[in-house]
Formats: C-alpha cells, sequence, structure tokens
C-alpha cells in the first residue's frame, strides 16, 4: 500500500516536509501530490495526508482508510466534495503548535493591555504622551474555545496574571480560570472582557460568530484577537465597530480571503493588526511524527488519534 501526501506547499515547504515524512514512516511508500484525476482509480493509496489538498485530489481511491489533516482545522476538508465521508479523518495535533498559539495569544494580549499598538501609532507621529497603566489582573481575558489551543493559552494568559474566562460547547473545569460552556452564556462571557481571543473551530454554529450583535456585547474600547478562521467575524461589522470607537484594536491572523488582498480595508486601518496566518505554524519536525503515529495505529489496528467528528464539525 501507499501513502499520498497531498498538500498546496511551496517549494520550500516541500524541501522541508518530505524527509521528515520519510523519516516518521520508514518502509512505508510515499507518493507525492497528484496533479490531476486518474481515469483508473489508484487502488494502492490507503492513506493521504492532506493540508490544503488541490480539489478532487482524493477521488478515486477506493482502498483509501485514512486521511490524515496535516493542519489543525479541518473546515475546508470538510467543505471538500472529494473527501470520502466513510473514511475517518484525523486532524493535526501538536503540542509544538499549542505553544506556538499560545506565544502569540500572550504577545497580542500583553501588547493590547500595555497600549503597544497605541505607543507603535504615538512612535509615527513623533508623539511622547504616556498611558495610564493596568495591572494584569485588572485586565479581563475571554478565550472562545477551550480545546488544543484555547486550554494552552487560557493557561498561559493566566499565569501572567491575566483574569481569564473560557468558553466552550462542554462544561469544564480548569484550575485559575473561570469557565463557561453553550451558547446561552456567551453573552455573559463577553460583556466583561476587555480582550477576546478567538480559538473556536470554524463550524456551522461558530461562522460568523463575531458579528454587529455579540461585537456590541463586548465594553467600549475591547479589543479582539483572531487566530482561528476569518470566517468567524464579519469583517464589515467588525470594521464598523472599529471606526465607530465601540471597539479600540483587533489584531487579525485569519481572513475570510487569504491572502488578504492588497486593497482590503484591514491593511491600513489605524486599529487593526494584520499577520500573515502564522499564529501557529504547523512544524514538520514535530507533526510529521504525530501524523506517522496515526499511521502506524491504522497499520496496528489500534483506535486512531484525533478523528474528528464529522457531525459536529471538529
Ligand atoms: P479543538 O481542540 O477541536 O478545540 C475546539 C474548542 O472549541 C473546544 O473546546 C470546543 O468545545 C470549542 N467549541 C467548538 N464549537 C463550539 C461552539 N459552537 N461553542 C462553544 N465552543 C465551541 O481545536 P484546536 O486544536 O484548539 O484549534 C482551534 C482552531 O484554531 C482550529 O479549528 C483552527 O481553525 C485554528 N487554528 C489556527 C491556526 C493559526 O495559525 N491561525 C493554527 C492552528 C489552528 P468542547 O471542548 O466542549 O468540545
Ligand atoms: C492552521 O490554521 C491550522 O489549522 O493548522
Amino acid at each position: 500500500m501507499a501513502i499520498l501526501v497531498a498538500a498546496d506547499f511551496t517549494p520550500e515547504e516541500w524541501a522541508a516536509w518530505w524527509p521528515e515524512l520519510l523519516a516518521a514512516l520508514p518502509g512505508e511508500r510515499l507518493v507525492r501530490g497528484r496533479t490531476s484525476v486518474p481515469d483508473v482509480p489508484d487502488e494502492s493509496i490507503d492513506v493521504a495526508l492532506v493540508a490544503n489538498p488541490p480539489a478532487d485530489a482524493l477521488r478515486g481511491l477506493p482502498g483509501l482508510r485514512l486521511v490524515q489533516s496535516l493542519w489543525a482545522g479541518v473546515d475546508g476538508l470538510l467543505a471538500d466534495a472529494s473527501l470520502p465521508i466513510s473514511v475517518p479523518l484525523a486532524r493535526m495535533v501538536d503540542p509544538g503548535m499549542n505553544e506556538a498559539m499560545a506565544q502569540t495569544a500572550l504577545w497580542a494580549v500583553l501588547a493590547l493591555h500595555r497600549g503597544l499598538f497605541c505607543y507603535a501609532a504615538q512612535q509615527r507621529r513623533a508623539e511622547w504622551r504616556p498611558q495610564p497603566q493596568r495591572r494584569a489582573d485588572e485586565v479581563n481575558v475571554a478565550v472562545l474555545g477551550l480545546g488544543q489551543m484555547g486550554c494552552a493559552t487560557a493557561r498561559r494568559l493566566a499565569d501572567n496574571g491575566y483574569r481569564v474566562t473560557g468558553w466552550s460547547t462542554h462544561a469544564k473545569t480548569l484550575n485559575g480560570i473561570t469557565t463557561h460552556a453553550g451558547p446561552a452564556s456567551l453573552g455573559q462571557v463577553l460583556v466583561t472582557a476587555q480582550i477576546v481571543v478567538n480559538l473556536l473551530p470554524l463550524t456551522a454554529a461558530t461562522r460568523g460568530l463575531l458579528n454587529r450583535q455579540t461585537l456590541a456585547m463586548m465594553p467600549r474600547g475591547a479589543g479582539l484577537v483572531n487566530l482561528a478562521r476569518g470566517a468567524h467575524v464579519v469583517e464589515a461589522d467588525l470594521l464598523e465597530a472599529l471606526d465607530s470607537g465601540h471597539l479600540g484594536h483587533a489584531v487579525l491572523d485569519v481572513f475570510h480571503t487569504e491572502p488578504l488582498p492588497t486593497d482590503h480595508p484591514f491593511w491600513r486601518h489605524s486599529k487593526v493588526s494584520v499577520l500573515p496566518h502564522i499564529a501557529a505554524q504547523t512544524d514538520p519536525r514535530s507533526a510529521a511524527r504525530s501524523a506517522a503515529a496515526n499511521v502506524l495505529a491504522l497499520r496496528e489496528r489500534r483506535p486512531l488519534e484525533n478523528v474528528v467528528d464529522r457531525f459536529r464539525g471538529y
């Protein structure tokens, strides 16, 4: 049998991934990419390792028994009509990515809390104007999503002294973190949050969750940090909230259209900081091992890890 690797990697990314995958999957036959779907079904492929695979990459593979995403979020894959419904889909879980996400979130929260975006703007105007300083324990931060990334982030923020509230589907107990669960509690979470960090998966229930109505629940001057998916935010509603002065600043790593079009208002907005989807990049060195562990589980007929629930969408 063989393993298909279907990804939209740049030549540099292929150069980083390929040796790591070969090393993590000794004795396996790896087939790189597919530029077109062959007329004759390919019976030899039983595993597909995918990262933003080209359209139809998973068609014509009757022997497929595992689709392993090299990305943590699987919203794009679930929307791909070539993803076979009966084959298990596993997502990437990598402690290295959780750590990177916690670092990005901590940087953004510190920058918002200590007014660093405001000082950067003042520097551009050669303006010397100290702002009042708050302690971390005077700042309420809400983390939306308490999964792999959200838990690591909530813990990192709490360890740095912030008052952290987390929100998830199911009730959770996390030391030093206030938690709420379910849609009815979202308003309660947002209404006190001076900073909101979004780490939800993109599903039917979370698409457009950060909209005019929910952004209005946040206190005046609050900051938004979106590190999950662009479609969680209604971009026009966010721009309106920033322009009206209701929200103070947004740190955005993800967008409806990526790369962010050069004429998009976010690029030049004084209250928006744009990152090019780098909050937690997949590190081939650890991610290849994580993907290989699931391939080994399949070969040894052990239960697969991190299987996506197709019904809930994450
Ligand atoms: P995860 O482990 O699946 O966690 C998802 C969390 O969201 C869970 O706590 C879940 O609640 C909660 N949740 C899901 N739907 C909800 C809803 N409708 N209402 C309230 N809570 C809900 O996912 P993860 O690994 O932390 O990753 C989260 C997302 O981060 C990914 O899906 C991806 O979009 C994004 N991401 C971005 C980057 C980047 O570089 N920007 C990198 C990696 C990932 P329960 O725990 O109760 O089920
Ligand atoms: C990146 O956004 C990922 O989902 O891994």
